[in-house]
């Protein structure tokens, strides 16, 4: 038994038999919030900031007499971290963590399936649950301004809708199993560099449309238990200390119960913590007594300073997480560890996550009877990616590089070869023996792009450029003239393609596609899974295409960075400038083909939905494939500037051949407003609207009009 349930029902059998009355937030059956009274009214002034600030890198002190036990948090959003410290980021060196490694948030947004993220969220959250941890860090919802953002790869993407989805079902998956998320990081953390200090300027438009929708989503509509605060500055403030976003929205417009921790050592003073609406401090470089929201508090509490009703919402938050998860009560879940079920998840979001870029004459799926040899090139194919990138990293259970995962499926008939082709640092006579590997082979499997290294995808530095690293560029340009049936699989996020892609017949997008990778990318090349996903993010054909780099508004200036593309991230510039994209956001091939037809606008039922798209969905290929339909809403004529379309809904349909299926989509008044500060909330205006369908935001189908009769306003 775990011994901290053993302990509480202990304490609850010497209760029952008569000893003492059992206290009331012990008693499960009591409403949540009189627990919360009764507990924090047994608390000394002490025993309240103890819970309040770290006692460890990531916990927060037990208090033994109240049976309150030490609260474990840890990352994050692709699994269950190995256990670090306790007082430092050295690995713990347990051998009981070896975790499921989830695919990368980026890949699990790439599915469009919220259902998938279920899935996730509940796997991640039994793995908590066994590991014995109460808060889990992520998922992470910033968006995407730039595709240089070191942490993309953590992340949704950059359209606020796709990510609101995804974030919803991520985190009400995961809350399922008596673990708190943490939704990260708020706000506006969207470059790494300078991430400790830069202060970020945005309009409120672009606030409130582009960079909060997925905090408030995982807020209003999931119900998260706790938000991390950012550690880069808001208009002057650093995040974890921003009475604006803290107070002001997150808790007051909102009406946010839970908890705000600081991102680790993002906190940077008494008073602002205090008053400014963070509630937990984590990883402060001070001795945890220190903390500025331990013994410098308590003294000004102590002299009348600060206020001691401030010091109770705080400790009211925290111990409202614990008993919504249980902590107190022998019957939560107990959770479930590296099980079959968990790595089947893992490997569904890689197979739905990888992406299909571009395939010429049909070379994929590769036909095994129809080949003597492949060769597999790229370092990629033998890199071991889960446990990097920093926090998100995950000591993996085990790990199927691609190289392992074709291997797996390809037997004694087909000679594979493996050459590396390129390292960092690398020789020459690397290049020359995989061009002479691809020469030699039937087919070509090229598995390179990005990986976790400082620089590339990874916390705490953005990248220089969109560049492919270690002369990728070059390689793939003599693989294609040594052998033409060449299948470049990339890992990681964005690159320029441009140098090559004219001439490469087939490109998979396939991130970092988790333990299952390799089983789940060879499905995918062989055609036992048919490719579904579609970029969260669009690909600039060069980066200086992309708006914060057209606009010179990256990386800032003087500590500073002023979003001057506004609300135009993403698609929204792309579309609004009539710039041609190397691969738009919502693009992702099929080897089935889709017919979209018959349109049609219903009705709203009267209540907030305002009307139903209705359309049928028909697989008209030979093969059974999953179809991400999109809707796209546009505004005639705003009163004030709106990008020219926006993502409102998408639906993943599974259809076999032949099959078709009426989907619907209904939208409701947020569908149709945008932010309009001068009235401080959301406005629909009466006017005439566009509703597309489509298959990417490049690729619309159907549209017909819409005419919304009377303006709505709301919060
Ligand atoms: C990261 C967070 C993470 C925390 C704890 C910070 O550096 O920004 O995302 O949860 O560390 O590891």
């Amino acid at each position: 038994m775990n011994p901290r349930w053993f302990v509480l029902a202990a304490f609850a059998a010497v209760s029952v038999h008569g000893a003492e009355p059992a206290p009331l937030y012990l008693d499960a059956s009591q409403p949540l919030e009189a627990r919360v009274e009764d507990l924090l009214a047994r608390l000394t002034l002490e025993e309240k900031i103890s819970l309040i600030h770290a006692d460890s890198k990531f916990t927060t002190a037990a208090i033994p007499r109240l049976r309150i036990p030490r609260r474990w948090l840890s990352d994050g959003p692709h699994g269950v971290r190995e256990d670090v410290g306790p007082d430092s980021w050295a690995p713990a060196g347990r051998t009981d963590d070896f975790s499921t490694a989830m695919p990368a948030g980026v890949c699990l947004a790439a599915t469009w399936n919220p259902e998938l993220g279920f899935s996730e969220g509940e796997a991640i959250g039994q793995e908590a649950r066994w590991r014995g941890k109460d808060i889990m860090l992520g998922p992470g919802v910033n968006i995407q301004r730039t595709p240089l953002g070191g942490r993309n790869f953590e992340y949704c993407g950059e359209d606020p809708f796709l990510s609101s989805r995804m974030a919803v079902g991520y985190i009400r998956g995961e809350q399922s199993q008596d673990v708190a998320s943490c939704v990260k990081h708020f706000a506006l953390n969207n470059q790494e560099f300078q991430r400790g200090s830069i202060n970020v300027e945005v309009d409120e438009r672009a606030l409130r449309e582009i960079y909060l929708p997925a905090f408030r989503a995982a807020v209003q509509e999931a119900g998260v238990w706790s938000v991390m605060g950012a550690y880069n500055q808001f208009r002057g403030r650093h995040c974890c200390e921003n009475d604006y976003l803290l107070n002001h929205i997150l808790k007051g417009e909102w009406n946010f119960r839970g908890l705000v921790v600081s991102d680790w050592g993002g906190a940077h003073n008494t008073t602002e913590c205090a008053l400014n609406g963070l509630d937990l401090e984590m990883g402060t470089d001070a001795g945890y007594d220190h903390f500025y929201l331990a013994q410098p508090y308590l003294k000004r509490i102590q002299s009348g300073e600060l206020p001691v009703a401030g010091l109770d919402d705080k400790v009211r938050r925290n111990l409202r997480v614990m008993f919504a998860t249980h902590v107190f009560d022998p019957e939560r879940k107990p959770g479930s560890f590296n099980s079959p079920a968990h790595q089947s998840v893992a490997r569904r979001v890689a197979e739905e996550g990888i992406i299909l870029l571009k395939n010429e004459n049909q070379l994929l799926p590769l036909v095994p009877a129809r080949l003597k040899s492949i060769a597999v090139i790229g370092e990629n194919a033998t890199r071991l990616q889960a446990h990097g990138g920093d926090s998100s990293g995950i000591k993996a259970d085990y790990e199927i590089t691609p190289l392992q995962g074709l291997l797996n499926r390809f037997g004694r008939d087909v000679n594979l070869t493996f050459s590396e082709g390129y390292r960092k640092n690398g020789r020459p006579d690397l290049v020359e023996r995989a061009v002479a590997a691809a020469q030699a082979a039937d087919v070509v499997i090229y598995i390179g792009g990005l990986n976790h290294d400082k620089g590339l995808d990874c916390e705490g530095a953005d990248r220089k450029d969109l560049k492919l690293p270690y002369g990728q560029d070059a390689l793939i340009q003599k693989l294609v003239a040594a052998n033409p049936k060449l299948i470049v699989v990339l890992e990681g996020t964005a690159v320029e393609m441009d140098l090559w892609l004219d001439r490469v017949p087939a490109v998979l997008q396939a991130w970092y596609p988790g333990m299952e990778g390799g089983n789940a990318l060879t499905a995918v090349l062989l055609g036992e899974v048919n490719p579904s996903g579609k970029l969260p993010a669009t690909f600039p054909k060069i980066l200086s295409d992309s708006p914060a780099h057209a606009l010179q508004a990256y990386p800032g200036a003087n500590g500073s960075v002023t979003y001057a593309e506004g609300l135009l991230v993403g698609y929204r510039w792309f579309d609004t400038k009539h710039l041609e994209p190397q691969f738009p956001f919502g693009f992702g091939l099929s080897c089935t083909t889709f017919q979209y037809a018959n349109l049609k606008l219903l009705p709203g039922d009267g209540s907030n939905q305002i009307v139903t798209a209705q359309f049928d969905l028909k697989n008209t290929g030979a093969r059974a494939g999953a179809e991400v339909a999109q809707l796209y809403v546009h505004q005639d004529q705003p009163s004030l500037p709106r990008p020219d379309k926006e993502l409102k809904g998408f639906a993943k349909i599974l259809l076999q051949p032949g099959e078709k299926r009426t989907v619907s989509m209904p939208l409701n008044r947020t569908a149709f407003a945008f932010y309009v500060p001068a009235q401080a909330g959301w406005v629909a205006e009466k006017d005439n609207f566009k509703i597309f369908i489509g298959s990417s935001s490049r690729d619309l189908r159907l549209h017909d009009n819409f005419h919304l009769a009377a303006t709505q306003s709301f919060q």
